[in-house]
């Protein structure tokens, strides 16, 4: 397919997907949305993909937020089709097996931040601000932001950041747990795919089953959260991965893991 608002790169098995409208900061009209939902589909059926960074066009943001200019003519029932539409493009990330990482670049603010809150975790640039500003415009995040951020780092926080409208910095947010880590903005994207190469290196399943197991597993009792990560532990022990890591490291050589 092709894409008006994202660009695709595809080396070494890590695809870098990024929003490409810098002259609004990447702000997510209903065709990015789309676009980002079809392109985590196609991403996640592509074999030659086994991660995924995603960053926005430009040197000032990640992205914005919703469209802003766009959403002020909506009526009632199309604002809630559009939260729907963004949650789906949230959720198909947060389904998807392959892993996910925000190299967020600048600016990931509502439902910027709500994307970045959809991948696996975020590296950030010293430069970015992130926050929810929903409230300074009457309204509320829409596409998951309340619940992610507060199954993240607390309903405490959760609710400062959201209730107040505030930007925190990078750093701020690294202490809140929000982003994993910080580095200058020039190298951020070294980082993010230094990460990426390291996790398209181990075996494809085994990441797989350690993201459903945390993504499916926040939402059931502890109990059958450890039950369901017995099963996929088990479950790994029928695969090539399992069979080629193991005895990669018993023979002393590196792995090399086929997803199979
Ligand atoms: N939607 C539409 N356009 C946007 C935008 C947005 N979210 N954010 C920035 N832009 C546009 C600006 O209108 C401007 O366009 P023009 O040149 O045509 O005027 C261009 O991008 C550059 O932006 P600024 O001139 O404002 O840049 P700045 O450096 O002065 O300020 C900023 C940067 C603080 C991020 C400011 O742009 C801003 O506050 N943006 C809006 C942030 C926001 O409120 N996001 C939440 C959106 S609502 C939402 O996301 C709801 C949800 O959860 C579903």
């Amino acid at each position: 397919m092709e894409y008006k608002n994202l660009l695709i790169e595809i080396a070494d098995s890590v695809a870098t997907l990024t929003i490409n409208r810098p002259q609004v900061l990447n702000a997510l009209n209903s065709e990015v949305l789309t676009e980002l939902e079809c392109a985590i589909y196609a991403l996640g059926n592509d074999t030659a993909v086994k991660v995924v960074v995603l960053t926005g066009a430009g040197e000032k943001a990640f992205v914005a937020g919703a469209d802003i200019k766009e959403m002020v003519g909506l009526n009632s029932f199309q604002c809630h089709s559009h939260a729907l539409k963004g949650q789906r493009a949230v959720m198909a990330m947060e389904k998807m097996s392959k892993p996910l990482i925000a190299a967020v670049n600048g600016y990931a603010l509502g439902g910027g931040l709500e994307l970045a809150l959809g991948c696996d975790f975020i590296y950030a640039s010293e430069k970015a601000r992130l926050g929810f500003p929903e409230v300074t415009l009457g309204v509320i995040p829409g596409f998951g932001g309340t619940q992610n951020l507060a199954r993240l780092i607390g309903p405490n926080r959760a609710r400062e950041l959201v209730i107040t409208g505030k930007m925190i910095t990078a750093q701020k947010a690294c202490e809140w747990g929000i982003v994993n880590e910080v580095f200058p903005a020039e190298e951020l994207m070294a980082k993010a795919k230094e990460t990426a190469a390291a996790i398209a290196g181990a075996g494809t399943l085994g990441v797989a089953y350690a993201k459903d197991a945390i993504v499916n597993g926040l939402n059931m009792t502890k109990g059958d959260g450890f039950r369901y990560e017995a099963s996929l532990l088990g479950v790994l022990f029928a695969t090539e991965d399992q069979k080629e890591g193991m005895g990669a490291f018993v023979e002393k050589r590196k792995a090399s893991f086929k997803g199979k």
